[in-house]
């Protein structure tokens, strides 16, 4: 039994301060685009902050199998501007009105121009990733490309309706848990690991993927709009039963039931207010359901990395669940 410490918060930005400072300029060099307002949405994205949790992702997955070329710094922009450019999507399709607590993009710029901007970031995440000239690497993100798109889509058709959990946990996979597994696989490509040990870290980042989706879940529905920097009750408001609703429709009363389906049907609080919506899933435990499901996948992400030898990244890859699972924004 391994009894190797978890690293604290302070540890883990302290072994990836620089490479995290040097994604950061790659990503602000990646963005330069001779169309002026392409240049303009990018940099006001990066500007606007954001936990950067992807490209760490990719990091320490590159760092435990002791990665030191350049890159772990190109493909950890890559899968930041991957990342960025479905946000500017995402936040359209939602008609989301703020990210990361500013204005979104398509509030300011209007949808049109963020349809096409996020299209342009997302070619240039390609063409960086092409540089690498590895296939395994475009042969990732071709396939994870597909399954966010189809992962959108079948949210798109499903809104309003009833989904069950195994729905639920396909479309959270699909949107978000597949980046996070990729971002780690990505480590593993670049340092040629071997199938085994990519489809391993795959596995953390699938797990701690499938957490942090529950998670951003929940605190659409408990958090504060200020602390949150983005919408808040939104997913109600666009018929999306999340997995502490999907939870509360399965073992709330009959009237439970109705209120629920009618916030989902009219995709608003106007007749069944939030406060409301909240009461009934406290009273069925439905928040703490998802916690601790959130908390499961977590704990599953930290044990399919048990038997990678011991180091910094190591100790790193086991704090990040931790943090995936107290975070409030
Ligand atoms: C938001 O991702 C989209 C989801 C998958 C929930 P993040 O919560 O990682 O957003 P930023 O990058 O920190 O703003
Ligand atoms: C994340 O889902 C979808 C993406 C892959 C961008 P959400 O729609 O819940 O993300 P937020 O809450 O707007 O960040
Ligand atoms: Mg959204
Ligand atoms: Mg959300």
């Amino acid at each position: 039994m391994s009894t190797l410490s978890i690293a604290t918060a302070a540890e883990v930005f302290d072994l990836l301060r620089d490479d995290l400072a040097a994604i950061e300029q790659d990503f602000s060099r990646q963005s330069d685009s001779k169309v002026e307002v392409i240049t303009d949405i990018a940099r006001y994205l990066i500007a606007g902050g954001g936990k950067r949790i992807r490209p760490l992702l990719l990091l320490l997955s590159a760092k435990a199998l002791g990665c030191t070329s350049e890159s772990r710094i190109r493909l950890g922009a890559v899968v930041e501007m991957l990342h960025t450019a479905t946000l500017v999507h995402d936040d359209i399709i939602d008609e989301a009105d703020t990210r990361r607590g500013r204005p979104s993009s398509n509030t300011t710029w209007g949808n049109a121009k963020c349809v096409l901007a996020g299209d342009w970031l997302y070619m240039q995440s390609f063409s960086t990733a092409l540089e690498e000239r590895n296939f395994r690497v475009l042969e990732l993100l071709i396939s994870l490309t597909q399954q966010m798109v189809e992962g959108e889509l079948l949210q798109i058709q499903k809104l309003g309706h009833l989904i069950n959990e195994e729905e639920y946990f396909d479309l959270i996979f699909r949107k978000t848990a597949c980046l996070f597994k990729v971002s780690m696989q990505l480590g593993a490509a670049i340092t040629h690991a071997g199938e085994e040990m990519e489809s391993q870290l795959g596995e953390y980042g699938r797990n701690l993927g499938l957490a942090f989706q529950i998670v951003d879940d929940v605190l659409d529905l408990t958090a504060a709009e200020d602390i949150l920097g983005k919408p808040v009750a939104s997913d109600l408001r666009e018929g999306k039963a999340t997995l502490a609703v999907i939870h509360a429709l399965e073992r709330g009363t009959g009237a439970d039931r109705e209120a629920i389906r009618t916030v989902l049907a009219d995709r608003s609080f106007a007749r069944v207010s939030h406060p409301e919506i909240l009461e009934i899933l406290h009273r069925h435990g439905s928040i703490d359901y998802a916690m601790d499901t959130a908390c499961a996948y977590a704990e599953a992400a930290r044990l399919t990395i048990a038997d990678l030898p011991d180091s910094d990244a190591k100790r790193a890859l086991l704090w990040v669940p931790g943090f995936v699972t107290t975070r409030d924004r």
